[in-house]
């Protein structure tokens, strides 16, 4: 492993924001900011792919984002379903992994259908992974994972005394998947949105100015490069990562 390679973020995670204002600024529908946000994913997929990241996780619509008007909704819905419909196959020729975290039970049920099928086509792809997270709350993803674990002990398999931070993990959507290391949001505003709550409690954050549909190779280029630049020291002193270095 060269130096270089060394420096290069395995899991990628993105709130890809801005769409809207994206389009906006060029006096459109906020949708055609959408439409322009799936070619910005297809460009980043390309890029993850030829830098050697392994997992990539996309923020495509937050349990939240239903509060938007009704109309926005559902021509979200429809544009996810024919990316599915169109990509899926390409993907598949990549080897990609595609995953979808999230409560897909409020989606319709044609879209549950197609979901279950893309994931099911690509599960035994090697290359990239991508983690669609869509109506995705991090507040929902331990949730759920604590109701397993309440299960187990419901039925004597857990003793509440022995509940370890390793088992609220192991019930989240991402597993067996490793965390962020670099987590990554376009469109200037910086807060977290309720994305990867738990998993992100020791990824480097980066924010960005650029909307989400003008984010391209150079961009995430620009992302890679400053976490290269950080030192993650795990709660540990500079001094002790390099001992353990010389060691
Ligand atoms: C992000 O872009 C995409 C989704 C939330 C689906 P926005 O739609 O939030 O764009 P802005 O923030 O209004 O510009
Ligand atoms: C967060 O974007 C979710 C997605 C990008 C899908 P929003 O633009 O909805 O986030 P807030 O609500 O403004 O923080
Ligand atoms: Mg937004």
């Amino acid at each position: 492993m060269t130096e270089e390679r060394h420096q290069i973020p395995q899991h990628i995670a993105i709130i890809m924001d801005g769409n809207g204002r994206w389009a906006k600024k060029k006096h459109q529908p906020r949708f055609m900011g959408h439409r322009a946000g799936v070619q910005a994913v297809e460009t980043i997929v390309r890029h993850c792919v030829a830098r050697g990241v392994s997992v990539l996780s996309l923020f495509a619509f937050s349990s939240e984002n239903w509060r938007r008007p009704s109309k926005e909704v559902s021509l979200l819905m429809e544009l996810f379903a024919l990316v599915l419909k169109q990509q899926v196959k390409r993907l598949n020729n990549n080897n990609i992994r595609l995953r979808i975290i999230g409560d897909i039970s409020q989606f319709s049920n044609s879209l549950q259908k197609q979901i279950l099928e893309a994931q099911t086509v690509t599960e035994n792809n090697t290359g990239l992974t991508i983690n669609v997270a869509a109506n995705y709350g991090g507040r929902w993803d331990i949730t759920e994972s604590v109701r397993q674990i309440a299960n187990k002990v419901k039925v004597g398999l857990i003793n509440p005394d022995d509940i370890s931070e390793d088992d609220i993990t192991a019930g989240l959507t991402t597993m067996p998947l490793a965390e962020p290391d670099l987590f990554i949001r376009t469109g200037g505003e910086q807060r977290v949105s309720n994305f990867l709550l738990w998993q992100m409690a020791y990824t480097e954050f980066y924010f960005t100015d650029t909307l989400w549909p003008d984010f391209n190779e150079q961009s995430l280029d620009d992302a890679i490069f400053s976490f290269g630049q950080r030192e993650r020291r795990f709660g540990r002193t500079s001094e002790q990562l390099k001992d353990d270095t010389n060691a």
